[in-house]
């Protein structure tokens, strides 16, 4: 099977040869290709929480490459051992056979594998002659293991905490963290409102109360605080809201999508949504 992926896989198959190591690489990316993956990393999922100093490393470590239309440049199934953003052309994701989505300029893929010490998830095939920048498995793990460290440690502490949460095995626990994206509301800030488009579920993790209101006659049926959840529907596909939620004072929420909970859900071999809701509530 290795000969076979290595026929077919642009990717490199191990990181034992070092002729393959690119550690802190002398390349270092010209300005217009900083900005890129700079803008790159952030706009990842994954990614976004890392600190500015951290990116910067990532960007030291990187090192241009380049393929031909129709190279294969991830093969489902395989060990990975790069992440890359694509800085020219456009690349197809396939899984199974069947297309996931294109991407181009300015997207990380790769990068799950990496992060999840799992296979690849996805093929990934060139759809025009391409250029990325590239990083190697051990000098990207070595970057995110110092990378947004703490808040992941916070982030899991906390979901620890949380007794709907609290038999969730501690990989998950440590995915959702990875994931999790903050926001902030003042008061009387609708967080969620009736008969809106909504794909977000929310975990209040500081501040005030948050109030529960159904259509909008500013009566509070329900008051929920540190720990609570909702917007859970939204995760399992219906999207619209079904009841407002307002912040009294200030209010931190930490935030999860339909798409990143799907993925999630995928990556950590949940069975369905509804599991999940079954295991928390
Ligand atoms: P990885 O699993 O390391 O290798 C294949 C890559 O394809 C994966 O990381 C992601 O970067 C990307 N990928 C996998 N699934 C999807 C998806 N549903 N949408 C977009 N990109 C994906």
């Amino acid at each position: 099977a290795r000969t076979k992926r290595q026929a077919i896989s642009a990717e490199p198959t191990t990181t034992t040869d070092t002729s393959q190591v690119h550690l802190f690489h002398p390349f270092r990316c010209i300005c217009r290709s900083s900005e890129l993956i700079q803008r790159a990393l952030m706009d990842n999922d994954f990614m976004k929480h890392l600190e500015h100093g951290q990116i910067l490393t990532i960007m030291d470590c990187m090192y241009p490459t380049s393929l031909a239309k129709g190279c294969c440049v991830i093969q489902e199934g395989d060990d990975g051992s790069t992440v890359y953003v694509l800085e020219e052309g456009m690349v197809e994701v396939t899984k199974q056979g069947k297309k996931l989505c294109t991407i181009g300029p300015g997207k990380v893929f790769g990068e799950l594998a990496i992060l999840y010490n799992c296979t690849r998830t996805a093929s990934v095939t060139a759809l025009t002659d391409i250029k990325l920048w590239a990083i190697d498995r051990q000098g990207f793990q070595t970057i995110m293991m110092r990378t947004g460290f703490i808040k992941h440690s916070q982030y899991t502490d906390f979901l620890r905490s949380v007794p709907s949460f609290q038999s969730l095995p501690e990989d998950i626990l440590s995915k959702l963290a990875d994931v999790l994206e903050e926001t902030h509301y003042s008061d009387s800030d609708y967080i969620i409102r009736q008969g809106a488009i909504g794909d977000t579920f929310f975990i209040i993790s500081d501040g005030q109360p948050v109030t529960l209101t159904l259509n909008d006659e500013q009566v509070t049926v329900k008051t929920l605080s540190k720990g609570d959840w909702f917007g859970e529907q939204a995760l399992k596909g219906e999207d619209i809201r079904t009841a407002s939620y307002t912040a009294v004072g200030d209010v931190t929420c930490l935030v999860i999508d339909r798409d990143l909970f799907a993925l999630l859900c995928a990556l950590c071999r949940l069975q369905a949504e509804a599991d999940f809701f079954s295991s928390v509530s």
